[in-house]
């Protein structure tokens, strides 16, 4: 592997082997999210947890100050909205490599939808995406997105879309997490894999459980937005989640933090 991709890499994944990944990129298809109306605000008191952000161009420019020292995780897929929920697989490259090095980003990230009508298309882009980006050095984290179709998050479906990108050259895969099959999943698929948390759920105990459990099944970290940013106490979430990923820190342990830091008993 050359200098410049294990560079970028080592950016994103810390020496602990570990990474949490924190994504904003969410109105690329949704507009303005709740609580990611002004993304610069949202993210302001909880990047200093973050291994690295991931977010498109457009809110990069608008609302990120150029000093960060935060690797950047650029969006480079998009073309589909909300709007039209039938074809949110139809994406396609928004963003191109040269702009991804001139916003001096450590990695870019796109979509792809296996299973969909819009699967060769999103692979094939996938394939561009990664031939292009190596000539640069430049890692490519596939994100395995399912639409509106969240009831496809079981094992077999996104070990298959997992295992597929990274035949295709994915450096990163963002998958989901699933109870039965997840350590399956990880042993199938050749490069380290985060995963996301879908939308914000009612505890956050819950969520915990679910970074730790997949820890332990060899997933490497999260790329995890929703269940921080969307949740009332997201400083405390985001240290919670930070104890689990680079302190080990168990469910209940990771709840404590939560729980001191939301009374205002730890900083
Ligand atoms: C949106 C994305 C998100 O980055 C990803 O889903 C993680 O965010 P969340 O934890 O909110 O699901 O790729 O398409």
């Amino acid at each position: 592997m050359e200098w410049g991709m294990k560079n970028r890499l080592s950016q994103l994944i810390q020496k602990d082997g570990r990474a949490m990944f924190l994504p904003i990129d969410h109105g690329y298809f949704q507009g303005p999210t709740s609580n990611l109306e002004e993304p610069g605000k949202t993210i302001e008191p909880i990047w200093p947890y973050a291994d690295a952000i991931m977010l498109t161009r457009g809110v990069l420019r608008a609302a990120i100050d150029p000093a960060i020292t935060k690797p950047i995780i650029l969006r480079v897929s998009g073309g589909a909205t909300m709007a039209r929920r039938d074809e949110l697989d139809n994406e396609g490259i928004t963003t191109s490599v040269t702009e991804a090095i001139r916003l001096n980003a450590s990695a870019v990230s796109m979509s792809v939808y296996v299973g969909s009508e819009r699967e060769h298309q999103t692979l094939m882009s996938l394939g561009n995406l990664v031939n292009e980006c190596e000539d640069y050095g430049i890692p490519t984290m596939a994100v395995t997105s399912v639409g509106t179709e969240l009831g496809k998050r079981d094992a077999r479906y996104l070990a298959l879309a997992s295992r597929i990108a990274a035949e295709i050259g994915a450096r990163v895969v963002k998958t989901y997490y699933c109870e039965e099959g997840f350590e399956k999943l990880v042993r199938g698929c050749p490069v380290p894999i985060v995963i996301a948390g879908g939308p914000k759920v009612d505890s956050e105990f819950e969520v915990f459980k679910w970074i730790y459990d997949a820890l332990e099944k060899g997933a490497i970290g999260v790329n995890l937005g929703r269940n921080i940013w969307q949740h009332e106490h997201p400083v405390a979430m985001a240290k919670a989640v930070r104890a689990v990923i680079h302190e080990n820190a168990t469910p209940k342990e990771a709840q404590d933090v939560f729980d001191a830091v939301k009374s205002g008993k730890a900083d």
